[in-house]
């Protein structure tokens, strides 16, 4: 057994396993997994579902978006690693073998029924707020929903930016992706804020200066053509939500789309 390797019949009430296929460790802060996908499991690109793990005899879990599309046969996440965290404290130990646990109810405001429809989507996502457009950069859907998508992600270290870059890569060069989609329409708009790169500066005051619009050769937030998706930290949330209503958007749900969504899961 691994560390972490829980039996079927040792799971607790209400979890499925979800074997542990492989880890990824980007900085000391980050680290992407990839796990088996139960068959019964169903979930929109873009929602998040509870993850844990035994430590010792009780089960933990946090709130994880899943990173990899509703049609893929494994599920992906990205975690930062915190070194105290009651979770990613041992998350972050998990080796290929090893057993975490997923309560197998998806939800979430990041996925396509939330927004009302227009031409451009943009995603704007600090750390690893990018693992729900992971997901939908991915899924056909949102190529045929919308003309255009932008990706943001902004970080504080270069090496932070890797996963994302190489995924756009990726999914840029997915021949069977191309076949059903023009993934051209993506673009990925990466900036760090405190170690050089091409582009440095947090997304919110990129959009203040309109840097962000002139960089891309785009208009500014127009409510009749884009929609937003935003998942990031409380304060990064809230600053562009107030960017995006000061240009007329309003925020939607499931049970009322909107002009733009935000995802509050992982915050407070
Ligand atoms: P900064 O370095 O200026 O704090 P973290 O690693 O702390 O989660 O932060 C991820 C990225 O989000 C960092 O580049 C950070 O910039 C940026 N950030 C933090 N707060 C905000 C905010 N209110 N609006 C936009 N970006 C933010």
């Amino acid at each position: 057994m691994t560390e972490f390797e829980v039996a079927p019949t040792d799971l607790p009430k209400g979890a499925l396993g979800l074997t542990v296929t492989e880890v990824t460790h980007y900085t000391d802060r980050l680290f992407h997994f990839r796990t088996t996908r139960p068959a019964s499991f169903r979930f929109r690109s873009g929602e998040f579902v509870m993850i844990g793990l035994m430590v010792g005899e009780k089960p933990i879990y946090r709130a994880y978006s899943i990173a990899s599309p509703n049609w893929s046969d494994d599920l992906e996440f990205f975690s930062i690693k915190v070194p105290d965290g009651p979770l990613t404290q041992h998350l972050q130990q998990i080796k290929p073998g090893d057993t975490v646990l997923m309560r197998p109810k998806p939800t979430g405001t990041l996925v396509h029924d939330a927004l009302i429809p227009g031409k451009r989507l943009w995603m704007f996502s600090t750390g690893t707020g990018i693992a729900p457009f992971a997901s939908l950069i991915r899924d056909p859907e949102s190529y045929a929903k919308f003309d255009e998508l932008i990706l943001t992600q902004t970080c504080r270290q270069v090496d932070e930016l890797k996963f994302g870059l190489d995924l756009v890569e990726s999914v840029k060069s997915d021949e069977l992706l191309n076949e059903l989609c023009d993934t051209s329409k993506l673009r990925f708009y990466a900036t760090t804020t405190r170690e050089n790169f091409g582009k440095m500066g947090r997304i919110t005051n990129l959009i203040r200066s309109g840097e962000l619009f002139a960089d891309l050769g785009v208009a500014p937030f127009d409510k009749d053509i884009d929609r937003g998706m935003i998942c990031g930290s409380m304060a990064m949330l809230q600053e562009i939500k107030t960017l995006l209503e000061e240009s007329g958007l309003t925020e939607g749900s499931n049970a009322q789309p909107g002009e733009f969504v935000i995802e509050r899961a992982f915050v407070g």
